[in-house]
């Protein structure tokens, strides 16, 4: 990793460890994570800072931070390849995230979506890490001068304030970070819930067959898909109105890498009960060897420990660079 840094682009990406990592984190991101090793620089973490903006419970945050440590590994993240670091082992983030504070505006902040959303769906725990949370992430990225961020559709609005924080940083003190890309899949961005397709398959989904888990068992991963709402059409083609159908089409097209057209072709003439179990199985096989590898994972917490606390120390010696370049430009005395 260390001998690769100079070499190639940057990739930098996260994903909070708030529950069991869904299928939406897969195909939307870590899938693309898994891609970019041979040919980039990539730089993982778990985003376990940004958890407690939502109230977790200590044990079970324990055991959930552990949980997709194990779960990202297993999707293919090869630690001799990559960085995957825990955030909180890394001080640097929550102190850029102090300094990149001062040079946000409360008005860039109170127009993010997700902070609107969830301050509705969290009405009783408005707190300001809720609203402050895009700086955490604009720091994270920032602090390895990340060229690429490949993240969800989800993820679009914190990329581009990441991005303007570093233009008007570096207007102000000259060439200190680069300024990110984010890298949004061309399928699989969105993956939406299978019970309510106008929303986000999401880990924190009230309704559990709305949302298929990375670690859900083949039979499990199945009545999930057989339960997917559709409509009354009865036709396997992707149209305006179709939310289920486009849904569940745009799932197997990111799986099998077939194109809409494709799928349409395949599924002529036959009905739903069909296409549904083709996409329970084409997911069920995508997923399997993942699920396996985590059972064994997560048997050896030392191995666990020693891949993040090797990569926790190299992420801060990369990352202090950064900060102490801020630092300094604004005027601290190191
Ligand atoms: P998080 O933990 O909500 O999601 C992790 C990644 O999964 C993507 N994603 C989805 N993609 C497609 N369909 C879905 N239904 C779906 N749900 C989630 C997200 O876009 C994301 O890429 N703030 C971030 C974590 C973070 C981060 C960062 C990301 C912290 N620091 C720095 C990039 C760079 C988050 O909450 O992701």
């Amino acid at each position: 990793m260390e001998n690769n840094e100079v070499k190639k682009d940057v990739v930098f990406s996260a994903i909070q460890p708030s529950g069991t990592i869904t299928l939406g984190n897969y195909l939307g991101a870590v899938r693309n994570w898994v891609k970019m090793q041979d040919e980039h620089s990539c730089i993982y973490a778990l985003a376990d800072l940004h958890t407690i903006t939502v109230r977790q419970q200590t044990a079970v945050m324990r055991k959930n931070i552990l949980d997709a440590y194990a779960s990202i590994m297993a999707c293919g993240i090869d630690v001799e390849k990559s960085l995957f670091f825990i955030q909180s082992h890394v001080h640097t983030h929550a102190e850029l995230a102090w300094l990149l504070s001062c040079y946000t505006q409360f008005g860039e902040l109170s127009r993010m979506t997700q902070f609107k959303d969830k301050s509705a769906k969290h009405a009783d725990n408005i707190n300001a890490g809720l609203f402050t949370y895009p700086v955490l992430m604009a720091g994270d990225i920032l602090l390895y001068q990340a060229d690429k961020v490949p993240v969800g559709a989800d993820q679009k609005q914190h990329i581009e304030l990441t991005r303007d924080i570093a233009e008007r940083f570096n207007g102000l003190y000259g060439n200190v970070f680069k300024v990110p890309e984010g890298f949004i899949p061309k399928n699989g961005a969105r993956v939406m819930s299978l019970q309510d397709p106008t929303k986000k398959m999401s880990k924190s989904d009230e309704n559990v067959n709305g949302c298929v888990h990375l670690l859900d068992p083949p039979e499990v991963i199945m009545k999930k898909f057989k339960r997917a709402v559709t409509d009354s059409e009865a036709c396997v083609r992707y149209a305006e109105g179709k939310d289920g159908v486009n849904n569940l089409m745009a799932i197997y097209s990111a799986v099998t890498g077939q194109s809409m057209e494709q799928i349409e072709n395949e599924f002529a003439g036959k009905g739903y009960g069909d296409f549904k179990t083709a996409v329970g199985e084409a997911v069920i096989e995508e997923l399997r060897p993942i699920r396996e590898k985590y059972e064994q994972l997560i048997q050896d917490k030392g191995y666990l420990e020693e891949c993040y606390r090797k990569a926790d120390e190299i992420a801060l010696k990369i990352s202090l660079r950064t900060l102490n370049k801020v630092k300094k430009k604004i005027g601290f005395v190191l």
